[in-house]
């Protein structure tokens, strides 16, 4: 039995679908332990693109069961859909291998109606969020308002429990001048959704037991990651779950004795979508990796903000999560490049700092201290075997490992599942 947990080491989007899809060959069960459809997670496998946002890319295994656990906040519609668009594409989803917590919490539409006013209030102090209500169903869990899954295995009293919330949040929407949700539309929708999803609901703290005892091994796939973390991130421009390590045994039920290791996954350089402070933010490096056709969203298509890998981020993460590895993801994206720059201190207010100050506003104010190293300038794409990497890749890699104090185990050098090096 082998338990572990995959985390973003940075602001999302690290690449970690393609690390999960690597690891579960020797996983039986891939669970979602927080988040919801605001990840967009791809994955390339035999030349199709798979993108998901709410199912754990184990689902496109055969004979590996997926669970959506209790921590995640799970829009009915948008399930469907991806569940839909993923059949369309030949991947089997059954009861049998896709499990969703009884617990988790219902994103409704009226969530993503709070979300978008909540942002166009919040004005040049915007967020910059997914739009897809995530927020606003936290809110309402930790509220102790939300709706749980289980109701829709008893759609009486989910269509008077929603009946009652709608009523409720149009309040508050007619108040912002936003669309109000229409609540016998909404109704009859989420009661359909409700008679789609309800074979696939289940206790899934009791099924991850029952595997764990029955020797099976357990790959947790964060979502988002450290900086995106409610209490670790760069506050308030997070998301509203714990992204990091700890949030997988809270959003499973699987307590962290149980846990054998954590991997943290990290770009070889830097990206973030939405607003908030980005230390080592290189519009230079943006264009080039725009202009290869890099860095665009998988849940907004939002092109992302880029820079140069920020080792100070990295080995907090490393610390915050407990990391006993690190993946690398994207090496190539730095092919073209004479030389290659690593943020390995801040500097703020004359002070050097090594790991990152606990407001946005300081990090805002911090200056990145710079390591210049010299590019390898070649195409690492094909590369099949970490021995066969440049010397010089060798030693960005290796003083990765000195600077955040994580092995570096697996490399990505390129989106396919066979672009995955082992160290
Ligand atoms: P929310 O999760 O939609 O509320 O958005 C809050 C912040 O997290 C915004 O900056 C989003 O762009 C960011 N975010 C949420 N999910 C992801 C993700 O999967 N990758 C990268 N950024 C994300």
């Amino acid at each position: 039995m082998s338990n572990t947990i995959v985390v973003g080491a940075q602001w999302g989007d690290e690449g970690k679908g393609k690390i999960v899809d690597y690891l579960t060959e020797n996983t039986d069960v891939v669970v979602r332990a927080a988040g919801g459809n605001n990840a967009g997670h791809t994955v390339i496998n035999n030349g199709t693109k798979y993108i998901l946002h709410l199912i754990p890319s184990g689902i496109l295994w055969e004979g590996k069961v997926c669970v959506i656990g209790n921590g995640v906040v799970m829009d009915p519609l948008g399930l469907i859909e991806e569940m839909n668009k993923l059949r369309a594409q030949g991947v089997k989803i059954t009861p049998e291998n896709l499990l969703i917590s009884e617990t988790a919490h219902l994103v409704m539409p009226y969530h993503r109606g709070l979300d978008q006013a909540r942002e166009a209030k919040r004005g040049d102090k915007k967020i910059g969020t997914t739009g897809r209500g995530i927020g606003p169903a936290y809110a309402d869990k930790v509220e102790r308002g939300g709706l749980r899954t289980i109701l829709l295995k008893q759609p009486e009293v989910f269509a008077a429990e929603l009946r009652e919330r709608i009523d409720l949040h149009n309040e508050t929407l007619r108040a912002a001048g936003v669309a109000e949700v229409p609540a016998e539309e909404t109704v009859v929708r989420m009661l359909e959704a409700a008679r789609i999803l309800a074979p696939h609901i289940t206790n899934t703290a009791v099924y991850c037991h029952e595997a764990i005892r029955a020797g099976k091994n357990l790959l947790f796939e964060g979502a988002q990651g450290t900086y995106l973390d409610i209490d670790h991130g760069t506050y308030p421009f997070v998301t509203s779950s714990n992204t990091t390590s700890g949030g997988a045994c809270t959003g499973s039920g699987v307590p962290p004795r149980m846990i054998d290791k954590v991997v943290a996954v990290a770009k070889a350089y830097t990206t973030r979508v939405g607003s908030g402070p980005f230390v080592t933010e290189n519009e230079n490096i943006g264009d080039m990796l725009h202009n290869m056709g890099r860095e665009f969203g998988a849940t907004t298509g939002r092109a992302r903000r880029c820079g140069w890998l920020d080792a100070v981020l990295v080995r907090y993460a490393v610390m915050i999560n407990g990391a006993d590895e690190l993946a690398i993801t994207n090496l190539d994206g730095l092919d073209g490049l004479d030389t290659v720059q690593i943020c390995t201190a801040y500097t703020l207010r004359g002070e050097t700092l090594n790991h990152p100050p606990s407001t946005a506003a300081d990090l805002e104010a911090c200056e990145p201290v710079y390591e210049t190293h010299q590019g390898w300038r070649q195409d690492l794409s094909g590369i099949k075997n970490f021995a066969d990497l440049p010397p010089l890749a060798k030693a960005y890699l290796k003083r990765v490992e000195e600077l955040t104090g994580a092995r570096v185990s697996l490399l990505g050098v390129g989106p396919s599942r066979d672009q995955t090096l082992v160290a």
